[in-house]
């Protein structure tokens, strides 16, 4: 890197100084280039202070710019620049038209932004800067036109020709070419801009909106994967009516489309009308597709779904702004899946989530505010922080406006500012405005960094009848910023009485909802007679990390009788830290593990309490997970977190064998596969069993999981049989239905990347090998982003006893795959390089040879900004 890239500060953003008030594209797509062009009326944006005639067009530096006219005349080379960033027009009047022809090269396109070829079929991703990668733009999201896109290609090789909106004409051209016009008549940024060509097949469906309009709906894909589309057709008719319920949001044109693509850098892309998604999270059968896939299918169809309203119709001012959409839309497509299967479910695994990576990620070199001040490539501000930490943002808002508040701050923020181009501050100056309720203190939320821990003590008087808590808090230093203002965090909590019931709390409920202000703070509540088991952050009413003094017998009273589901599973899973904890610390002393029975009768309790919901009851069963383990190590001490864990496992299947076998065969069933929330549990519970007993080591229960592996009828027997195998010591067993499953699946890539996700993930010794010797192997792409996380992203985080092997073969791995994609796929690359960033979390042996593979990409040779900005604030 010779050149040091730019910094972009949100304290920087000014109006643009021109507008795009029509913009009419022409595509003529050929084998060996791409013509583009662009007519733009623009104008001089009233709100503007700045009186340069310059027009600063972004335009990537691939463009070739054939020819540009301003007002039908022709520009010569002394009336314009090139620069890096784009195009300089000089001289241009208040009002005009803009002409330019531009060529491109789809086919060399392998950083999947702007215009590509994925499989054969052209598409487009143009969030957040790719359009500037197909044509001189203004590419910025406060940039809003009218778009009417024309699409000419041959008709053979590409008979469906799709843009945003609706088709207004069509027409045969020269040589076997037909052509198709697209009119989208909502103004939108260029980023939801969508093109797609090729040779698609759909399925067809008709919603009727709530006020009687129809709408055609359209799910496009390869041939062979048209019996795979009707779960996301199923959930897009569901999130529709939903949203409309919910949020009281009709769909607004007469077309939505989706389309499957099997090469996409991300999940999916809500373009105005067309979405583009990943094959990953919208194709879906019972054959081919895990429950956990079904799941992602309707999270995902509904997430595009609901951006329609959050994000297009209301969309950002300017990058920095990202979480005001995605924030905002997570917490709406969470809440949607909540309704739609268990409740609990959900929030217990978004919970899990948020606090392994997302917390790591507030822990690490990369932290940031939902509300970001600068970056240097706003591909890297995809993050789990501006999606799931933006998400709970959103939940406390809710929580502490409650549920018709809410609503009406919603409604007065999408009717104030539908058609604009908005901040995360008119969002949350509209729920003020609509609630009466002050965020004053509660934006801190938008613009400081880390997790919030919260320390609580708690006294009880007998004499005065008076239970007290007292909460402080506090938030780690992250980079750039040292020091942190107390945050405003609601805290739902219970209190129990010693028979397990439920106190009646001031607020005449039993569940109430605190709000810290301060950084210490104490909460009286009286007429208590005797002293009560908190049930504290119910929900998880706020993303923070809470410190209680909870005995083990405490946490085992309060996973039998908390009334609230979420704390029920938080108890079990503190139960496990606390002993996995201590494990790990006597495995440092060298100490011999030991274990009582505590933990498994806790567990026997919960196995034989037949009103549990199923899926319930096998969450509380599976222990915290490693990276869970890791996120809370002062010190991550990989290999006594993975051997602690694998001891209190096999110690666990010992004193429940018999259990979890009754347990297994209980929730055996021969109904037909349905990816129902019940069946769903059931599948759950009876795989959580299966682990346990394949923990014993006994040779009957490999037969058991080679049954279950032949007999299963659906992808998620079947892979967690195979999983369970192939992590196993049986490693012959493992290596013949390994093959077994690829002759099997060798034609459903979707299934084949599972394959190499097992095997990627396994932590018996030689996984390195086995994962260098994949990606010489036929089912391996190393431009294709599904195979990249499927073999390599899955080694690096899902395989940590592997990949950080202490002769700092994974590092190096790693650091050779993000060196060569750096120049494939800078996105991808940029997100590999991860796990290398969180060096300063392990022993100092580890660190150092972890610095050394980020000090090595450094000096690699010239770095996408994508990579720069990850690994040089990685070594600041
Ligand atoms: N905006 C997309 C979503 O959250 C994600 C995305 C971002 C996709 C950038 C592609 C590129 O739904
Ligand atoms: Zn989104």
């Amino acid at each position: 890197m010779t050149q040091q890239p730019e910094v972009i500060y949100l304290k920087d953003y000014k109006v643009p100084v021109f507008l795009i008030d029509h913009t009419e594209l022409r595509f003529e797509l050929k084998p060996d280039k791409t013509l583009v062009k662009a007519r733009l009326k623009m104008r001089r944006n009233p709100e503007s202070q700045d009186v340069t005639r310059e027009l600063v067009l972004q335009g990537d530096k691939s463009l070739l710019l054939c020819r540009i006219s301003v007002d039908e005349h022709v520009l010569n080379e002394s009336d314009f620049q090139r620069n890096e960033q784009g195009l300089v027009v000089s001289g241009v009047p208040d009002q005009f038209l803009l002409e330019t022809v531009t060529e491109i090269h789809p086919d060399q396109n392998t950083a999947l932004e702007g215009l590509y070829r994925s499989d054969g079929v052209y598409c487009t991703q143009c969030e957040a800067e790719g359009f500037r990668r197909i044509t001189f733009y203004l590419d910025r999201p406060d940039v809003m036109s009218v778009f009417s896109t024309t699409i000419e290609a041959d008709k053979d090789a590409y008979p469906v020709l799709l843009s945003n909106g609706n088709p207004v004409a069509e027409g045969e051209a020269d040589e076997g070419r037909h052509w198709i016009t697209w009119e989208d008549p909502h103004p939108k940024p260029a980023y939801l801009f969508a093109l797609v060509a090729g040779d698609l097949k759909l399925i067809e469906d008709q919603y009727q909106t709530l006020s009687g309009r129809d709408v055609a709906l359209r799910i496009y894909a390869a041939d062979k994967d048209l019996d795979k589309l009707d779960y996301a057709m199923q959930s897009l008719i569901n999130a529709m009516r939903w949203d409309e319920q919910v949020y009281g949001r009709e769909y607004d044109l007469d077309i939505y489309m989706i389309v499957a693509v099997d090469f996409f850098n991300m999940g999916a892309m809500e373009n105005k009308g067309l979405n583009v998604f990943n094959t990953s999270c919208v194709l879906a059968s019972p054959e081919t597709t895990t429950d956990l896939g079904f799941q992602r299918v309707e999270g995902v169809v509904a997430h595009e779904y609901f951006h329609n309203w959050s994000g297009n119709r209301v969309t950002c001012r300017d990058w920095f702004q990202l979480s005001l959409k995605e924030g905002f839309t997570v917490f709406r497509d969470a809440e949607f899946s909540a309704d739609m299967n268990s409740r609990t479910v959900k929030r217990v695994e978004d919970v899990a989530l948020l606090r392994t990576a997302q917390f790591a990620e507030d822990a690490g070199p990369m932290a940031h505010p939902i509300l970001p001040a600068s970056f240097i490539e706003i591909s890297n501000f995809y993050t789990m922080t501006i999606y799931e930490k933006g998400a709970e943002v959103v939940r406390m808002i809710h929580t502490l406006l409650g549920a018709d508040a809410f609503r009406k701050g919603s409604d007065l923020y999408f009717d104030r500012h539908d058609g604009q181009a908005v901040t995360t501050e008119d969002f949350v100056k509209a729920m003020e405005d609509a609630s009466g309720k002050s965020l004053v203190q509660f934006r801190h939320w938008y613009n400081q960094a880390g997790t919030p821990v919260l320390n609580i003590t708690d006294a009880f008087d007998s004499e005065t009848k008076t239970y007290k808590l007292t909460i402080s808090q506090s938030c780690p230093a992250t980079p750039g910023q040292e020091v942190k203002q107390p945050y405003h965090i609601p805290i739902a909590i219970g209190l129990l009485d010693s028979q397990g019931g439920d106190l009646v709390l001031p607020n005449g409920e039993t569940t109430q909802v605190l709000e810290l202000h301060h950084a210490e703070q104490t909460f009286e509540f009286g007429g208590i007679h005797e002293k009560p088991v908190p049930s504290l952050l119910r929900g998880f009413s706020a993303p923070v990390k809470l410190n209680y003094p909870y005995s083990r017998d405490n946490l085992t009273f309060l996973m039998s009788h908390d009334s609230d589901g979420f704390s029920r599973w938080e108890a079990a899973q503190k139960l496990g830290v606390d002993i996995l904890q201590s494990l790990v610390a006597d495995l440092g002393q060298g100490k011999e593990l030991q274990l009582g029975l505590l933990l498994g009768d806790a567990f026997k309790v919960v196995l034989d309490n037949k009103d549990l919901d199923k899926a319930m009851v096998a969450k509380v069963l599976t222990l915290p997970s490693e990276a869970y383990l890791s996120e809370l190590a002062d010190v991550i001490d990989v290999d006594a977190i993975h051997e602690a864990r694998q001891f209190v496992r096999q110690h666990l299947a010992n004193q429940l064998e018999t259990e979890f076998y009754s347990t297994y065969k209980v929730c055996t069933s021969t109904d037909a596969y349905s990816p129902s929330a019940d069946s769903i549990a059931r599948r759950s519970l009876r795989n959580t069993c299966l682990s346990y007993l394949m923990a014993t080591g006994k040779q009957e229960y490999l037969e058991l999981a080679l049954v279950q592996f032949h007999e299963a009828d659906n992808m998620t027997d079947s892979q967690a049989a195979l999983s369970l195998v192939v992590h196993s010591n049986f490693v012959k067993a493992g290596e013949v239905i390994l093959d077994q499953f690829y002759q099997r699946w060798i034609d459903q890539p979707l299934v084949v990347n599972q394959w190499l996700s097992v095997q990627a993930s396994n932590p018996q010794r030689g996984a390195l090998v086995q994962v260098e010797n994949l990606m010489k192997h036929e089912a391996f792409n190393l431009q294709n982003p599904n195979k990249v996380r499927s073999l390599i992203a899955s080694f690096c985080s899902l395989n940590p006893v592997n990949f950080h092997a202490i002769d700092g073969s994974g590092y190096r791995f790693l650091a050779e795959q993000v060196i060569t994609l750096n120049s494939l796929n800078p996105q991808i690359a940029s997100r590999l390089v991860t796990p290398l960033t969180r060096w300063k979390r392990y022993n100092l042996d580890r660190q150092d040879i972890m610095r050394k593979q980020l000090q090595r990409i450094m000096d690699s040779g010239e770095l996408s900004r994508d990579v720069f900005e990850v690994v040089s604030k990685s070594l600041a």
